[in-house]
């Protein structure tokens, strides 16, 4: 009986077939357990002589059963190892792919020009009460600047004095940050900002992206300078010439405009050179009963702020020329005018990646 058994184990191709084997033999009504159930029947001394024998057979069939098991599930894995193979080097297979949206971009690289000059990025919030809107800032209530930006204002919520904005500009970052460091500080502010309204240039929600430094004895020396050697570093050009025209912002005191140089390139107006001008921000000494305002004494700390839209910044250096598009979410548009997402600004590699 072992033989048969054994060669019935050996011949077994598959688990299943073997596992038929394993139940015709040791299963509840398999040839082995018959015998070990027939020992019970026996006298004592034909026990003695068959018990042995019937152990020593389940031993050598269990054995058989378990190597016989091992070879088969090993044979199984190489097949399996042999077929299914997959090529790890093959191109992954196309699909829709999204851009990083240009003002994401020109924020990343905004933060990179900005932190080789020791600038940190602060942030605020876009729903802004009308003190760090407005007040704060130099524009107490009936002040005619207020009305120089059209404010999207809030509902009241119940018992609220004041009815919260949507934040204009954000230049109210620029207290909160005083308020929550103190000086010195080194900041941009980037972000959302929102006034009622619409057209080719003007969009209800835009970007900007605010500048920062409070320190002692800072001049506006030091504010054409950093803005000069940003602006070169963002355009990637030398020759980036700019021009400050005496403004007025409740915020500074003494107030400039400054005026970025172009000329005609293949009959294109590129920014570079000084064949005529254009405006790409506002900036200034930051106001002493603003620096107050925050709780810092203004005769030991001085400084310079600047605004500038970061939707125009795009639009001069990549050569949108319809600011809506930007927030259409036309997938079209966006592949054209968008960024893979690993061309991560850095100065070293060229801002514009
Ligand atoms: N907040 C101004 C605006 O939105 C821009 C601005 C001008 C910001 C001068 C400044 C500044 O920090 O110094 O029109």
């Amino acid at each position: 009986m072992s033989d048969a058994l054994l060669d019935r184990i050996s011949a077994a191709k598959t688990l299943p077939e073997l596992d038929a084997v394993r139940v015709a033999a040791l299963g509840k009504s398999g040839e082995i357990t018959a015998l070990l159930k027939s020992l019970g029947g026996m006298d004592a001394d034909t026990r003695a002589v068959e018990a042995p024998k019937i152990h020593a057979l389940r031993e050598q069939v269990t054995e058989a059963l378990s190597q016989r098991k091992t070879a088969l599930e090993t044979a199984e894995l190489d097949r399996k190892l042999a077929t299914e193979t997959i090529d790890l080097s093959l191109p992954a297979p196309d699909s829709v792919t999204g851009t990083v949206h240009p003002v994401s971009q020109v924020m990343d690289e905004l933060a990179e020009i900005f932190a080789e000059l020791g600038f940190a990025v602060a942030e605020g919030p876009e729903i802004e009460t009308q003190w760090y809107n407005f007040s704060a800032l130099n524009m107490p209530e009936n002040h005619p600047a207020r009305a120089m930006q059209d404010t999207f204002y809030l509902e009241p919520r119940d018992g609220e004095a004041e009815a919260r904005v949507l934040r204009t500009h954000t230049s109210p970052v620029q207290i909160r940050t005083m308020e929550k460091s103190g000086a010195p500080l080194r900041v941009i502010a980037p972000g959302r900002v929102y006034r009622s309204d619409s057209d080719a240039t003007h969009t209800p929600m835009f970007h900007q992206v605010e500048g920062l430094v409070i320190d002692r004895a800072i001049h506006m020396g030091h504010l054409k300078w950093t803005l000069e050697t940003f602006l070169k570093a963002y355009f990637e050009r030398g020759d980036i010439v700019l021009r400050m025209r005496p403004s007025y912002f409740p915020f500074t005191e003494p107030s400039a405009e400054v005026d970025v140089g172009w000329s005609m390139e293949k009959g294109r107006r590129v920014v570079g050179g000084s064949e005529g001008w254009m405006e790409v921000l506002g900036s200034g000494m930051v106001h002493p009963k603003v620096i107050a305002n925050c709780g810092l004494d203004p005769d030991e700390w001085q400084g310079f702020a600047f605004g500038c839209g970061i939707d125009r910044l795009a639009m001069l250096k990549y050569g949108m020329d319809d600011l809506r598009a930007f927030f259409d979410g036309d997938i079209r548009w966006l592949k054209h005018y968008g960024f893979r997402a690993l061309d991560v600004p850095t100065l070293s590699g060229g801002v514009g990646a």
